[in-house]
């Protein structure tokens, strides 16, 4: 889970990689290093602390003529996140870096092994040792193709790595087992880096890198080869469609307000080509060879697990098959009783979520066919899966994920809808006045967002001081309220709790008092009265209360915000960006690292 970039070319090295690194900075944040050769020797310049702190110590050193190197951001997993942990690391002869992102399973093993060879160790990590057992491989195996697979065959674990080796000063070498990893081509010059954008301002043209494959780049070549045969892999070369523009903030003070606000476009977008109004359909041609499952698994972390929990509500009402939502880091470690006609849906945005790439693994092991719900392009999930639908919602930035939720919600919508239809069971006057309203929703929502954004201000401030919210909700704003507790949790570190309305006299109503306020999701639905009488019950403790609902209703809380009300299950993308907006507003004014929470990282490529 952290960010790793290579260069081969013929500009300075050195500032190249660190800009890369800031465009990597949301894979881990902990500490941050660059090796380049220089005059047949590494130079090695590493920092505790977030990348400013590594420009910092770069500004007192000249390392401008260098053409090639290594760079790393950090988010610890072997060994606490200080200077001598950070990467690259070098072998204990200090002739070959290395950078890594994983985690190698048996590398106390490995380093016993090295510790009696008379190896010594200055850090606590994983990596160091990777690149010593490197280096040993190297006495035997003169050539550095032949000494890195020599190393490999003999890990267990996840890694992209990439090395550089004073003996031949130009080159950087790479190979992946289960983390991302990505080759850009350009003119003169070739890169590598878990993620496009870091080296999106030079190419577009990109080779997505698969598990068990090595790779050399210089200035002016590149070769693949299979990692314990050394036969070489002819690749294809994919050109990317998205800008740096799209990647950066265009003016918002974070990432995540900015991703906030792009939701009417991305809901647009996830339409674009899908929703065909005159034929009162929608097109998933991804989707066309297989019939509508008989049961579908679907398994995800995190804000994908919410969306997917609420997808359960539409797909079970609209396509009538039995869903089954289950947290990845706990499927991968049953063994799930999956229905042999049924499908696994892995919802992921990065598309490198470990424990959803391995309940991929284990869905394919039993013989289901899987369908990759992903907004990164080529990335792995997107790769293991038999059908991928994308959600085209454009590089997502910010540690807490806002816009991929919306884009997923929106693909769920579809899908139900086309199975629906596939199953000859849908309603065709109400999915003609769905589809209709569907293509209005980005404008209602882009209008509806600046007064949104007002309240939440109003409401994020008065209650910053709070130390604890409980968020309800119910039906399909069940997952919505699990939604709003995280978002808050992640960005402000007030702790929250998402709970059904109804289960909270079961327990939880004991916490309620004047100083744990609860955060209502009331619209005007068939459920409405029932949350009414549940929030009845929380001021009669005398909580306080923010709900959201719609005109018209008579709800009496003490915060009412009322949103625009549109047609059924589209309701969900008012409530979304009305949870996401309170969160960021209440922890930018407390000060928080929005973009960059602690502890957290974009990407959770470990377990
Ligand atoms: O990339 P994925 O959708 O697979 O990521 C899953 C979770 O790690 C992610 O949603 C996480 O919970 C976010 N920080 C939530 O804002």
């Amino acid at each position: 889970m952290c960010g790793i970039i290579g260069y081969a070319g013929h500009r300075p090295a050195v500032p190249l990689i660190v800009e890369g690194l800031r465009r990597l900075e949301y894979r881990g944040y902990d500490s941050a290093g660059v090796a380049t050769v220089v005059n047949h020797d590494i130079e090695l310049v590493r920092a505790e602390g977030k990348l400013s702190a590594l420009e910092q110590k770069l500004s007192e050193k000249n390392l401008i003529n260098s053409t090639s190197g290594i760079g790393h951001t950090r988010w610890a997993t072997h060994g606490i996140p200080v200077e001598r942990n950070a990467h690259p690391h070098l072998d204990q002869e200090g002739r070959l870096a290395m950078i890594h992102n994983g985690i190698i399973e048996n590398y106390q093993s490995i380093k016993e092994d090295l510790l009696k060879k008379g190896y010594k160790f200055r850090s606590e990590t994983d990596s160091e040792v990777l690149i010593n057992l490197i280096a040993e491989g190297r006495k035997e195996h003169p050539d550095m193709l032949e000494a890195i697979s020599w190393a490999l065959k003999q890990v267990e674990g996840a890694y992209s790595i990439a090395i550089i080796d004073v003996e031949s000063p130009g080159t950087v070498y790479a190979a992946r087992v289960s983390s991302p990893l990505v080759m850009g081509i350009g003119v003169g010059e070739n890169f590598i880096a878990s993620d496009i954008p870091a080296f999106l301002p030079y190419t577009r043209e990109v080779v997505f890198i698969e598990d068990g494959e090595l790779l050399r780049i210089t200035a002016s070549s590149w070769d693949v080869f299979k990692s314990d045969t050394l036969e070489p892999v002819e690749k294809e070369i994919n050109t990317i469609n998205w800008d740096v523009q799209s990647a950066q903030k265009g003016g918002y003070k974070h990432f995540m307000i900015k991703e906030i606000f792009e939701q009417p476009k991305v809901i647009f977008d996830c339409l674009a080509g899908r929703v065909d109004l005159a034929n009162n359909k929608v097109d998933l041609p991804e989707l066309d060879d297989m019939e509508a499952p008989k049961r579908l698994h679907i398994v995800a972390c995190g804000t994908s697990y919410h969306a997917g929990l609420w997808g359960k509500y539409l797909l079970e009402k609209w396509a009538k098959i039995p869903v089954d939502v289950e947290i990845a880091s706990e499927f991968r470690y049953r063994d799930p009783l999956l229905d042999p006609d049924g499908v696994v849906l892995a919802i992921s945005q990065s598309g490198e979520t470990a424990d959803t790439l391995a309940g991929i693994k284990l869905a394919k092991e039993k013989g289901l066919p899987v369908i990759g719900l992903c907004n990164v392009v080529g990335s792995s999930i997107s790769r293991e899966s038999d059908h991928v639908l994308y959600t085209q919602a454009g590089p997502e930035v910010s540690v807490a994920s806002t816009k991929a939720m919306c884009s997923q919600l929106t693909v769920l919508m579809l899908l139900a809808f086309y199975w629906s239809k596939r199953k000859g069971i849908h309603d065709t006057k109400q999915f003609a006045e769905f589809l209709q309203d569907l293509k209005s929703l980005p404008s209602v929502l882009e209008s509806a967002l600046p007064a949104m954004r007002d309240r939440a201000k109003v409401l994020g401030r008065k209650y910053a001081d709070a130390s604890s919210f409980m968020f309800l909700g119910r039906g399909p704003y069940f997952p919505l309220a699990l939604e709003g507790a995280l978002k808050l949790k992640e960005i402000s570190y007030i702790h929250a709790e998402g709970y059904a309305s109804g289960e909270m006299k079961h327990g939880p109503i004991a916490l309620i008092d004047q100083k744990f306020p609860t955060f209502a999701i009331a619209l005007n639905d068939d459920l409405f009265p029932k949350v009414k009488s549940n929030l009845i019950e929380v001021q009669a403790r005398g909580g306080h209360i923010i709900a959201l609902t719609n005109p018209g209703t008579d709800l009496e809380v003490e915060h009412e915000w009322t949103l625009p009300e549109v047609s059924g299950p589209l309701n969900v993308f008012m409530v979304l960006p009305a949870l996401q907006l309170f969160s960021y507003e209440t922890a930018d004014y407390l000060g928080k690292d929005v973009d960059q929470p602690r502890n957290l990282a974009k990407s959770v490529t470990v377990e």
